[in-house]
C-alpha cells in the first residue's frame, strides 16, 4: 500500500461486501465484483495508486471518507450522488479501495 494510504479502524473485507451492497458497481467497473460493470463513474482498480479523487482533491485518507460519504459536498456538480454512507462504512470502504493498487 502507498505511504499515507491507511484507514485507521478500516476492514478492506467489510469494505468490499459494502461496496457490492452500496451497489457502487453501477457506475464503476471494480476489481472482483461481479455483474454489471458501470461506466459512469472511473475504474476503481488501482486507486491506491491515483494522485487525485476526482481529478480534484488530493487522494487521502481524511478527503477520500468525505468524498465517499458526501461528493457533492466536495464537488457541487458531480455525478456521483450522496450515498448516505455512513462513517463507519466510509472508513472499512477506504480501506478496501487503497488495498486495490
Ligand atoms: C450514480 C453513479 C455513481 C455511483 C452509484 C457511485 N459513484 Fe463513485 N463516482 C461516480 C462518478 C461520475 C465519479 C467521478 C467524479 C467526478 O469526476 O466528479 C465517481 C468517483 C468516485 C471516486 C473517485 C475516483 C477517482 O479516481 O477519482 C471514488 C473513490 C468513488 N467514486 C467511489 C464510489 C463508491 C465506493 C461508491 C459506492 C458507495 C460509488 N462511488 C458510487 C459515480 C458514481
Amino acid at each position: 500500500m502507498p505511504a499515507g494510504r491507511q484507514v485507521a479502524d478500516g476492514d478492506p473485507a467489510r469494505g468490499h461486501v459494502l461496496v457490492r451492497s452500496y451497489g457502487c458497481q453501477t457506475c464503476h467497473a471494480i476489481p472482483g465484483v461481479a455483474g454489471v460493470k458501470g461506466v459512469v463513474g472511473p475504474p476503481l482498480d488501482r486507486f491506491a495508486r491515483r494522485a487525485m479523487i476526482a481529478g480534484l482533491v488530493p487522494n487521502e485518507p481524511a478527503v477520500l471518507l468525505r468524498w465517499l460519504e458526501n461528493p457533492p459536498q466536495i464537488s457541487p456538480r458531480t455525478a456521483m450522488p450522496d450515498m448516505g454512507v455512513s462513517r463507519a462504512d466510509a472508513r472499512d470502504i477506504a480501506a478496501y479501495l487503497y488495498s486495490l493498487e
